[in-house]
C-alpha cells in the first residue's frame, strides 16, 4: 500500500529522538526487549482491514484491552513505559508503543526498522479475539495475518521470527520456555532451532511448528535459517508494515 505520511512538527520529531534514547536506556536496564516487542505487535495486530478498526493506535493503555486474554502480562510493559511517556506528553501512545518495538529490535542486535511518526490515539480498544491462537494451524494464521490484517505469507514467516526474542510464561499464556538459547539477542536462531527439531529446555508453539509443515512457509524458514541478511531484510519490511497498519494510507 502506498503511504502518505503526515508531517509532524520539529518539536515532535525532537521528542521522538529523545524518547528513543530513553527507551534504549530502559530496555537495556530492565532486559525487557521481548516484552516491548510483544506490546508493539499486540497493539498493531488487532487491525482489521475490512472495517479499518483496531491497529497501532495507542489503545493498549486501556484496562479493557489489557484485560484481553492474549495480552496477559502486557500491563507490565505499559507500566514500565509510563515514566518515560510522562516526560513526552506531546507524543501519542500510538507512536510511543511502536517506537518501543522498533528500539527493542535494534538494541538486541536486530535490523533498524524505519519509524514514521504521526499516528493518532484512538479512543476505543478493538474487540477481543483478533490476535492469533497459538494452538491452531496455518489456516488460522492466514485468517488472522492475511485476511484480517492484510499481510502476506512471507510476512507471517518473517514476523514469526520475532520469537527469536523472549519466552513463554506459564502464568501468562499457559506455555513455558524460550524458543532459543539466547532470548535477548535478535538473530536468525529461531529458524535454526525450528529446523533442528525439539530440544529439552526450548519450546515450539503449534503455530511455530506449522511453519515447517506448510509448503509455502517451509522454504522461507529454510531461507532465513541459512541467510540472516535475508531474514533481516524481510523482517524489516514486515515489521514496518505491521507497525503502520491503518496508518498513513494514501
Ligand atoms: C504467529 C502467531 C503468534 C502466536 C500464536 C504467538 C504467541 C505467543 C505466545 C503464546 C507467547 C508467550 C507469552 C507469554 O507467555 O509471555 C508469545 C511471546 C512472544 N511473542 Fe508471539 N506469537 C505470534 C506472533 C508473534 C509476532 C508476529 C511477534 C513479533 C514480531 C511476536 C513476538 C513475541 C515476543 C517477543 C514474545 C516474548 C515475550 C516475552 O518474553 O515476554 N509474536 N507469543
Amino acid at each position: 500500500m502506498t503511504k502518505c505520511y503526515p508531517t509532524v512538527s520539529e518539536e515532535y520529531q525532537k521528542s521522538v529522538e529523545k524518547a528513543k534514547r530513553k527507551l534504549r536506556g530502559l530496555i537495556a536496564e530492565k532486559n525487557c526487549a521481548p516484552l516491548m516487542l510483544r506490546l508493539a505487535w499486540h497493539s498493531a495486530g488487532t487491525f482489521d482491514v475490512k472495517t479499518k478498526t483496531g491497529g497501532p493506535f495507542g489503545t493498549m493503555k486501556h484496562p479493557a484491552e489489557l484485560a484481553h486474554a492474549a495480552n496477559n502480562g502486557l500491563d507490565i510493559a505499559v507500566r514500565l513505559l509510563e515514566p518515560i511517556k510522562e516526560q513526552f506528553p506531546n507524543l501519542t501512545y500510538a507512536d510511543f508503543y511502536q517506537l518501543a518495538g522498533v528500539v527493542a529490535v535494534e538494541i538486541t542486535g536486530g535490523p533498524e526498522i524505519p519509524f514514521h511518526p504521526g499516528r493518532e490515539d484512538k479512543p476505543h480498544p478493538p474487540p477481543e479475539g483478533r490476535l492469533p491462537d497459538a494452538t491452531k494451524g496455518s489456516d488460522h494464521l492466514r485468517q488472522v495475518f492475511s485476511v484480517q490484517m492484510g499481510l502476506s505469507d512471507q510476512d507471517i514467516v518473517a514476523l514469526s521470527g520475532g520469537h527469536t526474542l523472549g519466552r513463554c510464561h506459564k502464568e501468562r499464556s499457559g506455555f513455558e520456555g524460550p524458543w532459543t538459547t539466547n532470548p535477548l539477542i535478535f538473530d536468525n536462531s529461531y529458524f535454526k532451532e525450528l529446523l533442528s527439531g525439539e530440544k529439552e529446555g526450548l519450546l515450539q508453539l503449534p503455530t511455530d511448528k506449522v511453519l515447517l509443515s506448510d509448503p509455502v512457509f517451509r522454504p522461507l524458514v529454510e531461507k532465513y535459517a541459512a541467510d540472516e541478511d535475508a531474514f533481516f531484510a524481510d523482517y524489516t519490511e514486515a515489521h514496518l508494515k505491521l507497525s503502520e497498519l491503518g496508518f498513513a494510507d494514501a
